[in-house]
């Protein structure tokens, strides 16, 4: 059967009812790819898969979110949607304001989003307005927007958008069979950290801690139990907007990552939540971490996600150093967003490329001194 995105495949699993007008691009469906030689050049041994968040119709996992998000606010009457972000909400909504035909407002911060991102908000028709603050300035003020006007607001504060985005939790469980023994990825306003681990609570059997893949056997065990246990959740923050580390809020947030250029966090208490019951943890990690998790990725895998993406991997490469994982686990990183969105960063830490005459024998020795 044809995959017409994830409403239509989790609708049992979903707030939605046969009359709901779906707003779909076909998100999720995502692959999860098992890294291949990083494990061997990393010295670690456990199985790591990425789920590459990228390849959703927008290049982020926030479509996810908004194609629930949208699909509420259309289904509730509203002409137009407003969100506060960092770049990929403000890509994402506008997409889904696209298709469903309603107005799209974005506040994003002024000269701190990386370019594809921007060029997505434009050319989908929303009314791009840039701020001069950050990403906290503006997720105050379409709050209290959203109070005063005609607006239906997008931000994770919706509570569609964690609906949506907890399905990522039922994908990787179809296809490993089960949980994994950890799962890792970025944090920034902590809504995704929560939908996932929305997702995989609603996948177990959770009354009894021996019940196991009890097939329902368990008088307790939910309908839709699927899984035998949950993951360590561990949170992955950039060193400069690490609030989740530092124990409180942060004033001027700043890093290279800019999706995760956040200090104040919307979802704090269900991350924090998700971070205890699973007994995980959070990582800070500086900006050269970020690159260089980023490159191992795009150089030894040929997957290329953005920097905020990439936070995840560089917080995993730090537990297997410290001896944190515990060796022959199985381990998912979410990569949130593509690498082609912030095509600046990619190339200012590559290197150059080589300029040659147009003439085959200058080609030859430059391939030559290559090979
Ligand atoms: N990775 C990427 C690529 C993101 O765009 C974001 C958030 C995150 C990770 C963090 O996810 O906020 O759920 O903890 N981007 C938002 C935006 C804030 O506006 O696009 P989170």
């Amino acid at each position: 059967m044809r995959y017409s995105g994830l409403i239509e495949k989790y609708r049992d699993r979903l707030p939605v009812s046969a009359d709901t007008p779906v707003i779909s691009l076909g998100e999720g469906n995502t692959p999860l790819i098992e890294l291949r030689n990083l494990p061997r050049i990393l010295g670690v041994d456990a199985q790591l898969f990425v789920k590459f968040e990228g390849l959703n119709p927008t290049g982020s996992f926030k479509d996810r979110g908004m194609t629930m998000a949208v699909t509420k606010a259309v289904e509730g009457g509203a002409k137009a949607i407003i969100c506060a972000s960092t770049g990929n909400t403000s890509a994402s909504a506008a997409a889904y304001a696209a298709r469903a035909n309603i107005g799209c407002f974005v506040l994003i911060p002024e000269g701190k989003i990386a370019l594809g991102k921007l060029a997505q908000a434009m050319m989908h028709g929303s009314t791009v307005i840039q701020i001069q603050g950050n990403f906290d300035d503006g997720m105050r003020l379409v709050q209290e927007l959203a109070q005063d006007l005609p607006l239906s607001l997008v931000n994770s504060v919706n509570p569609y958008r964690l609906q949506g985005q907890k399905t990522i939790a039922f994908e990787i469980i179809e296809a490993l069979g089960d949980a994994p023994d950890y799962h890792v990825l970025p944090v920034g306003n902590a809504g995704n950290i929560s939908g996932h681990w929305m997702g995989y609570s609603e996948s177990v059997c959770l009354q009894t801690e021996a019940c196991g893949l009890c097939q329902g056997a368990c008088p307790y065990h939910p309908a839709k139990a699927r899984a035998s246990k949950r993951p360590v959740m561990v949170g992955n923050q950039a060193a400069g907007a690490a609030p989740f580390l530092r124990g409180e809020m942060v004033k001027h947030p700043e890093t290279i990552a800019t999706a995760i250029r956040i200090g104040h966090p919307m979802s704090w208490n269900l991350a924090w939540a998700a971070v205890r019951e699973s007994g995980g943890w959070f990582n800070e990690c500086s900006d050269a971490e970020i690159l260089a998790a980023q490159a191992l990725l795009a150089k030894h895998e040929g997957v290329f996600c953005e920097p905020s993406s990439a936070t995840g991997f560089a917080g995993l490469i730090q537990d297997f150093k410290a001896g944190r994982i515990r060796s022959g686990s199985t381990v998912v990183i979410t990569l949130t967003g593509h690498g082609l969105k912030d095509p600046d960063t990619a190339i200012a830490q590559s290197s150059k490329p080589h300029v040659v005459a147009a003439e085959r024998g200058a080609i030859a020795d430059l391939i030559s001194r290559h090979l």
